[in-house]
């Protein structure tokens, strides 16, 4: 890779990651991620945040391309997650700024994280502007998108909004741009890096999109930390439109049915429960946790406001992958479902009621009772699980104002 100019003077200096696969250690990267850093070259050269640890040397190769790491004059930290601040320790040695800016929670995060003896720190408040030439930064803080210490940058006279997390997506490709994307690979990656990263904090991201609007903030370019750029009127809409509506979770006419079995009967119970949905005219996903991931049932529901879990029970509970999928869906706390949950069971059977109970406590609308079967599911029992899907389809077409 080579540095990339997205406006005068301002260029990408950051790393494509091809082998990440696991996100922040929690999530499915099935196409890489990016680490993206910016360089600025006005009378003052500021870098805006840094890359992974493991990506050091890229950054370093890249700034240098453009100027000696050593005159970099300015750090911004907009966000102390190791994906941004890994390089930190090693670029502060390398550069030795004369000031490195962070969030007054950044400042906390900043000396917690590493030893920052002698690191010239200074904090900057919401709405807190510099001067670096002939160009001004503001900063303004997104408190929770992703960390207590997340800010974006602006840079007003380029019109250029440093997003950090906000607007990324995980994707590793020669491409830095949006518009040298299709969009359903830029959508795809957007839906799956929302619903897995940013979903819980959707009341910050209204919250944030209405304060720019109501600031008439002029935005040329969204450049943030993950994936590619948006530099075209139509992308920085694009992108902005797309987070109220992933922010909103209206209800949408798709289901997902998620199973985990152990010999094969609640996975015939699952099949039942999607051909419920389909007789109901709900298109519906169906997903197996012992071959897909639980990040993949989240990146599923930015399409699926009916979400359907089965599981066999084992030792009086669901199945281990099911369990994990249950703690995930909670903490992104999805809103504005309708649900279900079924098994099979050959001694006690306890697992479609604790699903229940889960997407319950998740303030899932459940049309229908948890449904059980012993075993191998026969004719009534498919029966009920088409109905189970029926049900569900019917419940969440009501949502939908059919
Ligand atoms: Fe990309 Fe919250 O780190």
């Amino acid at each position: 890779m080579r540095p990339v100019e997205v406006k005068k003077d301002i260029y990408w200096v950051g790393a494509v990651d091809y082998d990440i696969r696991n996100f922040h250690h929690y999530s499915r990267s099935p196409e890489g991620s990016t680490y993206n850093a910016y360089l600025v070259t006005d009378e003052k050269k500021v870098l805006f945040d840094t890359v992974n640890a493991h990506e050091f040397d890229e950054l370093v190769k890249h700034i240098s391309e453009i100027t000696d790491p050593e005159s970099i004059d300015y750090i911004v930290c907009n966000h102390l997650e190791q994906d941004h601040s890994g390089s930190l320790p090693r670029i502060v040695r390398l550069c030795k700024p004369e000031k490195i800016f962070c969030s007054p929670m950044g400042l906390k995060s900043m000396t917690n994280i590493y030893d920052t003896a002698g690191w010239p720190i200074e904090v900057v408040k919401d709405g807190d502007r510099i001067e670096i030439g002939r160009r001004h930064v503001t900063f303004l803080e997104t408190r929770m998108l992703h960390w207590p210490d997340s800010m974006v940058s602006y840079i007003e006279e380029d019109r250029v909004l440093i997003s950090n997390d906000a607007f990324g997506q995980n994707i590793a490709c020669p491409q830095r741009f949006a518009d040298e994307c299709t969009r359903e690979q830029l959508l795809t990656a957007m839906k799956g890096y929302y619903y897995n990263i940013v979903l819980p904090y959707s009341a910050n991201v209204l919250k944030t999109l209405k304060r720019v609007t109501d600031m008439g903030l002029a935005i040329d370019v969204i450049a943030p930390d993950h994936g590619v750029i948006f530099r075209t009127p139509e992308d920085v809409a694009f992108v902005i439109n797309s987070y109220k509506e992933f922010a909103e979770q209206k209800f949408m006419k798709r289901a997902v049915v998620v199973y985990e079995s152990m010999w094969g009967g609640t996975a015939r119970m699952a099949s039942a429960v999607a051909d419920g949905f389909e007789a109901a005219d709900v298109p519906c996903t169906l997903i197996n946790l012992q071959t897909s991931h639980c990040s993949d049932v989240m990146t599923a529901m930015a399409d699926a406001s009916a979400v359907v879990l089965g599981s066999a029970t084992r030792n009086n509970m669901p199945m281990a992958n099911m369990m994990a999928c249950l703690a995930n869906m909670k903490g992104l706390r999805p809103l504005n479902r309708v649900g279900g949950a079924f098994g099979t069971y050959g001694w006690s059977g306890e697992a479609p009621k604790m699903i229940a109970q889960a997407l319950d406590d998740m303030k899932f609308d459940l049309p229908a009772e948890p449904l059980k079967c012993y075993f191998n599911p026969g004719a009534d029992d498919l029966a009920a699980c088409r109905k189970l899907g029926g049900d569900v389809a019917a419940a969440l077409k009501a949502k939908c104002g059919e």
